[in-house]
């Protein structure tokens, strides 16, 4: 919104930044973005760099952290353990073109970690762990279709898009449906199933749309009942909520799980973990048929080796994840407090992701880890107020993935929170004064 204050306040404290943006549109066609949720009106902060729960951008202005790397950054920003096994393997080589030890120790701590893990596989990012879960499950299987919850993210390729139907897509073996058993058993009875792929925690970062653990729980023997794989997309919950990720949370152990993020200490990677029958196919002993070629140059590389290695290590005592999840839920006290009093229809939620629900509250949610209402639109939604918080929050100080998640880590602090909850409550108590959003 051109002209108004906040813009213009905004542009004034962020003139490099702007600068930098104006540069930006010539190279990015997204608006000079490089991902979707880094545009922003009139255009979100140029950091230059980051420490912990905090990062600066090239104006100078600080910033509480909660995009943290997309959720890849349990233990903030530049942790000095990741730092110096970074720095260290870097001076030894970043590409040996062939085995080494590292590539070991970073399997063995991912099955040391995660019951399910028979075997491991590396990859570059979560999506392409996703993309071969699918490729095993149809050579394990047989079959071609691929079944997905509603919302449920696992990247931008063509058989994980979201909605499946997006525009450029031509594969058309994708069905969606809600979190509903007796739909589910419907679709996996046609026994053309390949795949059933579950989204840890659920929808969107580990639980937008929360998945409730009861269901979950009849997921493996419904899938296998029809002869379809079981998956679990652990990209973002992967060792964040427990040691063994979502599914140790739950109970379950899903036949293939796809890891990315958190298991890759900052750098990119992803990694699919499961049963040994179902991963045969990547052996050269199998036959033809059911052989799976994987290629990929920066699968284990030595560099994102050393930092998953350093970050599995720090944290496979459980300790980050129970000082985020604490974190996490002191913000969701403190910021639920804080909307009651100010009589405003919004509500914290999740886990160590913490989601911000802005819309009508239609019922007394049954814990902090689900929203006020069961309307995936309102849920979901991303509107203009929505993007409006975003930069009034920006403007102080504080960095959020959309105004819609607050990403915490081991390094956030109590003062980051109460921080945060003030200029929370700030932003809020300006934009009812400008009128982008009402009291209830
Ligand atoms: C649940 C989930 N799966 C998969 C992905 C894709 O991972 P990547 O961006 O590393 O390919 C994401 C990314 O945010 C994700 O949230």
């Amino acid at each position: 919104m051109a002209g108004d204050a906040l813009t213009e306040a905004y542009k004034k404290t962020h003139p490099r930044s702007g600068e930098l943006h104006e540069r930006a549109i010539n190279v990015f066609a997204g608006d000079g973005a490089t991902s979707f949720v880094r545009i922003l009106d009139p255009y979100r902060p140029y950091i230059t760099h980051a420490r912990g729960s905090k990062k600066w951008d090239a104006d100078g202005n600080e910033y509480i952290d909660y995009v943290m790397g997309h959720g890849a950054l349990l233990l903030g920003h530049s942790h000095p353990t990741v730092v110096k096994a970074v720095q260290e393997q870097v001076a030894r080589g970043v590409h040996y073109g062939d085995n080494h030890e590292l590539e070991v120790e970073w399997g063995e701590l991912i099955k040391s970690m995660m019951p399910s893990a028979e075997r491991v596989e590396f990859f570059s990012c979560g999506q392409e762990s996703n993309l071969m879960a699918i490729r095993l499950s149809r050579i394990f299987t047989g079959r071609k279709k691929i079944l997905r919850f509603v919302e449920n993210f696992h990247g931008w390729a063509d058989e994980v898009a979201l909605p499946p139907d997006s525009p450029g897509i031509t594969s058309r073996e994708v069905k969606t449906i809600p979190y509903d058993l007796n739909q589910a058993e419907k679709e996996l009875a046609t026994e053309e199933y390949a795949i059933l792929m579950t989204e840890g925690g659920g929808a969107h970062m580990s639980g937008q749309v929360p998945l409730d653990f009861d269901f979950v729980r009849e997921l493996p023997a419904l899938a296998h009942k029809y002869g379809t794989v079981w998956h679990m997309d652990e990209v973002v919950t992967g060792f964040r909520d427990a040691v063994g990720g979502f599914q140790s949370l739950v109970g379950v152990r899903p036949d293939l799980s796809s890891l990315g993020k958190i298991v890759g200490g900052g750098l990119g990677a992803g990694a699919l973990a499961g049963r040994s029958d179902i991963m045969q196919a990547f052996s050269s002993r199998t036959p033809g048929e059911k052989q799976v070629l994987h290629s990929g140059t920066w699968n284990a590389n030595p560099l994102t080796s050393s930092a998953g290695i350093a970050t599995l290590k720090y944290i496979q005592d459980g300790k980050p994840q129970a000082k985020a999840n604490q974190l996490a839920s002191y913000l969701r006290k403190q910021g639920n407090g804080m909307l009651k009093d100010k009589g405003i229809n919004g509500w914290l939620y999740g886990r160590s992701i913490t989601h911000f629900y802005l819309g009508p509250i239609e019922f007394e949610p049954a814990d902090e880890t689900s929203p006020p209402s069961n309307d995936i639109n309102n849920v979901v939604g991303i509107d203009r107020a929505r993007l409006r918080l975003d930069l009034h929050l920006l403007n102080r100080g504080i960095s959020t993935l959309l105004a819609r998640m607050f990403i915490l880590s081991s390094e956030h602090t109590e003062k980051d929170v109460d921080k945060t909850v003030s200029a929370l409550a700030d932003a809020l108590d300006a934009m009812i004064a400008e009128g982008s959003i009402k009291k209830a």
